[in-house]
């Protein structure tokens, strides 16, 4: 009877979670996926710590408030900008309670188990560590590397895809070993085998280049989802192999999706790189710009019809979604034709730009992907581009030599004018020089993106 209670707690939490999952594919149902996913979570919790394996309820509600003390006090100060980081080191503590929960479940059973049972078991607890390690070490890397403490640039080891080969033909027969052998040398092999994992994600995670980072992100919520899966198995719980499941197969799909929409090639992303050379720098590029001021902005803007804004990373930065809703409001009032457009990876985290710009209460409807906006760029009078870079260079279809060579960008450079909003003339995250900004149609504005913006609306009608 109780268990049967159980069960249903766990078959409404999972219906949540998939309809959560649903939610979030819109924004304008992602406040309510959000809802059902905490709803899915409190049943969940209440659930498992419900179950009659549980005899010790009292560390659990202690290490929970510990916990959630934690995790409101990290949510409530992270910056919009640090999330994926935040995200990164989440994914790394899934990993490591896969590495923890697999080395425990071996040392002391739930149960004994016999013959296939035990093979299958061990199996399980194997691949759970395998893959929990390869996420701990290659979200640590991730981490560090969207944080700036590692370079962006990809680690070229000589000879590293035979590093990681070498390392996973060595894993798959310590897996062999471990099948085997006796209580004693099964802990070795297992310890040993774990050592080699965190070597493996860490080198895969620093042979990618940041321009790649975003796919890495999603591959390792993807593996974090298979980690927790294997950790279900492991314990046989059967809600958690859902949710791992659902988290393991949509951060691959989305992984899968961000690689189409960079043109990268899926399998040479999570192999560390396989098969690329990471770019060659470009060297610093010959010319010169042109600046513009506020109230040529504002001149420019006033004698255009069709206005495209660009938002990237340095909006975010800025806090400057506010402000550019703002003058989207004053020249859609005054009968412009404003548009947003939106590249699948500007910002630093899936959808970044969608959700400041939703914050900001910018119209759905006036914001567009880049495959729709970009066969209108030669019709469009001005494209703002604000704190936008390599999201909006060209060099990525005209430099082969390029790091983000063959990454779809948005071709702004074909509207009549474009202004860009910066404050310098640092390259963006890929660290590549932009050829956009000495173009004889663009303009610099130079600033604080959000300080440019606020005396542009001051001077707008
Ligand atoms: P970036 O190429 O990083 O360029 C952002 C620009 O914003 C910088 O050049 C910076 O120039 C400017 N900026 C920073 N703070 C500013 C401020 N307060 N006011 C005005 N400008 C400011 O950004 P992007 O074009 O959005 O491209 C995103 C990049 O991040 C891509 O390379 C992408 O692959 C990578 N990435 C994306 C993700 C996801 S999932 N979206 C995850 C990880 C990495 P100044 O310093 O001169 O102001």
């Amino acid at each position: 009877m109780f268990e049967g209670l159980i069960n249903s707690l766990y078959i409404i939490a999972s219906i949540f979670f998939i309809l959560s999952l649903g939610g979030l594919s819109h924004q304008t149902s992602a406040v309510r996926g959000n809802i059902l996913g905490i709803l899915g979570m409190i049943l969940a919790v209440c659930g498992t710590i419900a179950a009659k394996a549980v005899d010790s309820i009292g560390i659990i509600v202690a290490m929970m408030a510990v916990g959630g003390v934690f995790g409101v006090i990290v949510s409530m100060r992270v910056q919009m900008t640090a999330m994926p980081q935040l995200v990164a080191i989440l994914h790394s503590l899934v990993g490591l309670a896969a590495v923890f929960v697999g080395f425990a479940n071996y040392i002391e059973p739930l149960q004994e188990y016999e013959g296939v049972e035990k093979v299958v078991h061990e199996v399980e607890i194997f691949v759970g560590v395998l893959i929990g390690a390869i996420t701990f070490t290659g979200s640590v890397a991730a981490f560090g590397k969207l944080q700036g403490v590692i370079s962006s640039r990809p680690l070229m080891l000589p000879a590293r895809h035979w590093l990681n080969l070498i390392i996973a033909i060595v894993c798959i027969w310590l897996g062999a070993e471990f099948l085997g052998s006796d209580h004693q040398s099964g802990v070795n092999v297992l310890l040993i085998m774990t050592l080699l994992a965190f070597v493996l994600g860490l080198h895969l995670v620093l042979a990618i280049g940041g321009a790649d980072m975003p796919v890495v992100i999603s591959m390792l919520n993807s593996y974090s989802g298979w980690a927790a899966a294997a950790t279900g198995f492991m314990l046989e719980n059967d809600l958690l192999i859902l949710v791992g499941a659902l988290v393991g197969s949509s951060g691959a799909i989305l992984s899968y999706i961000m690689c189409r929409a960079m043109n990268r090639h899926f399998v040479s992303v999570i192999l560390g790189g396989f098969g690329t050379t990471g770019g060659t720098a470009v060297g610093p590029i010959e010319g010169s710009i042109s600046e513009i001021n506020v109230d040529e902005v504002a001149g420019l803007l006033s004698s255009s019809d069709s206005v495209v804004i660009v938002p990237g990373y340095g909006l975010a930065v800025a806090h400057a979604q506010h402000p550019v809703a703002e003058l989207t409001r004053k020249l859609r009032d005054s009968g412009k034709h404003v548009r947003f457009a939106i590249h699948p990876v500007a910002g630093r985290m899936p959808g970044h730009m969608n959700v400041l710009l939703a914050e900001a209460k910018v119209p759905y409807d006036i914001v567009e992907e880049m495959d729709e906006i970009n066969p209108d760029m030669p019709g469009t009078d001005i494209v703002m581009v604000i704190g936008a870079n390599d999201i909006v260079n060209p060099s990525a279809q005209d430099t082969p030599d390029s790091p983000i060579a063959g990454m779809p960008v948005i071709e702004v450079w074909k509207a009549k004018h474009t202004i860009v909003l910066k404050r310098s003339m640092a390259s963006g995250y890929a660290g590549v020089d932009n050829p956009l900004f000495y173009k004889e149609n663009n303009r610099m504005f130079f600033g604080d993106a959000k300080d440019s913006l606020d005396k542009l609306v001051a001077m707008v009608d």
